[in-house]
């Protein structure tokens, strides 16, 4: 890890979560556990469109201190707000009912609880250096790693392999759908604790699917490549509450209803089949309604992308990959409208520093860009990176070089 914002160690995260937990609540935390954020290299605004995404578990991670209670109460404290101690019943917890970040913590629970598992209260400490509001998964990477925590605390044994693994993704994502109001798909949540060290995960999100068939772990050894991941944050607000992103997925719904399919997958599966899939999209896409053709074409097409770039990193050709993430950027940018002017100027400053590709990563609307670079030209690229954003008069960016990552797991 080299860069302006370096991750923490596992020692490191232990003991802050560890202390934060005994300043609070006066003894000794029963373990800690640590969840990592992500990127997605190719692959975005497809997860709810039952689609393919290709993301890589950061070295950033979230960890919270826990032990269980005796009771059905859970007492939370958080690194960034230490005076406050939050207390929910589990009991309590319903839809609409949890304000803010215990939502994520004590949702995880209610999802568990859901799957028909039996939970206990607890007490956590959580502290975290997966950068908050920078689309790199925060959210669940504290799901995640609360997931691990309350599955070792009452001996469900799912995070002992993919399936279990799987399972506890899919109550992270309800914890985020139903309790925190978040209408996201699944991908940062299966990265979070799917993803594996040195590989990009390729996620396929057809339901229904087994666990066996929805994770392929791609190798992605950029340093062999003599390459990196620039990761840059723009700090600029960035939110999936608010309404885009929920639009966007009712786009996608209201267009494959349009076009009498159950997801835009299938349209991509279609295409992926023909000759010439970009001269066949005009006619497959012709009887959606024009707001909603735009959408609809970012989607399939970003589909087709993830096929291209795991075809080129399977096949060795990882320098090649540059041209289809300029092409992600801007079918992100102009289809799907989920770019920002500083995500743009990041991708375009990289570019000309000479990044091999670059793109926005995650939701959008804000929040970060990724850039392929030689490893050589790493300083040359963040430094274009940061006087661009100084010469637009923008907060400055934070950096980072991202490598594939361990998934979440017991840290202490
Ligand atoms: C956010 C969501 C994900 C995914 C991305 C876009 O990160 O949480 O589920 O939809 O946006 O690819």
């Amino acid at each position: 890890m080299s860069g302006v914002l370096p991750a923490w160690t596992t020692d490191e995260g232990t003991a802050r979560a560890t202390t934060l937990f005994e300043q609070t609540f006066g003894a000794a935390p029963l373990g800690v556990w640590a969840a990592p954020g992500r990127v997605n290299l190719i692959g975005e605004h497809t997860d709810y469109n039952a689609g393919l995404c290709l993301p890589i578990a950061l070295e950033h991670r979230t960890f919270v201190a826990v032990s269980p209670r005796a009771d059905r109460l859970v007492r939370l404290v958080s690194a960034q707000e230490q005076s406050t101690v939050r207390e929910v019943r589990l009991g309590d917890v319903a839809p609409g009912t949890v304000e803010g970040w215990p939502a994520y913590v004590v949702g995880v629970a209610w999802a568990l609880e859901q799957a028909g598992h039996s939970v206990v209260g607890f007490d956590v400490a959580v502290d975290s250096c997966v950068p908050y509001g920078a689309g790199l998964s925060s959210s669940a990477a504290l799901e995640s790693a609360v997931a691990v925590a309350l599955d070792d605390l009452a001996g469900l044994g799912l995070g002992g392999d993919d399936a279990g693994r799987a399972a506890l993704a899919a109550a992270c994502v309800r914890a985020e759908n139903e309790i925190a109001g978040a209408p996201t798909g699944g991908m940062d949540q299966s990265t979070s604790l799917r993803a594996t060290t040195g590989n990009a995960v390729l996620l396929d999100f057809t339901p229904g699917l087994d666990p066996v068939d929805s994770a392929r772990h791609v190798p992605f050894d950029l340093a062999d490549a003599g390459l990196a991941l620039l990761v840059v944050d723009t700090r600029a607000p960035h939110a999936l509450v608010d309404g885009q992103y929920a639009a966007r997925r009712d786009a996608c719904e209201r267009a494959a209803r349009t076009l009498g399919v159950t997801s835009l997958r299938e349209i991509a599966d279609m295409l992926g089949r023909s000759e010439s899939p970009a001269d066949e999209l005009p006619a497959v896409l012709a009887a959606l309604d024009d707001d909603v053709r735009p959408r609809a074409r970012h989607v399939v097409t970003e589909i087709g992308r993830v096929g291209t770039f795991v075809g080129l990193l399977d096949a060795g050709d990882v320098t090649e990959v540059g041209p289809v993430m300029d092409a992600s950027h801007a079918s992100l940018r102009e289809d799907y409208e989920v770019s920002c002017p500083e995500l743009d100027l990041a991708v375009t400053a990289a570019r000309e520093a000479g990044a091999l590709g670059a793109r926005m990563t995650g939701g959008g609307f804000g929040g970060s860009a990724i850039a392929l670079v030689r490893a050589t030209d790493i300083a040359a690229v963040q430094d274009a990176v940061l006087a661009a954003f100084a010469d637009a008069g923008y907060t400055p960016p934070d950096l980072l070089v991202a490598v594939p990552a361990a998934p979440a797991g017991r840290a202490g």
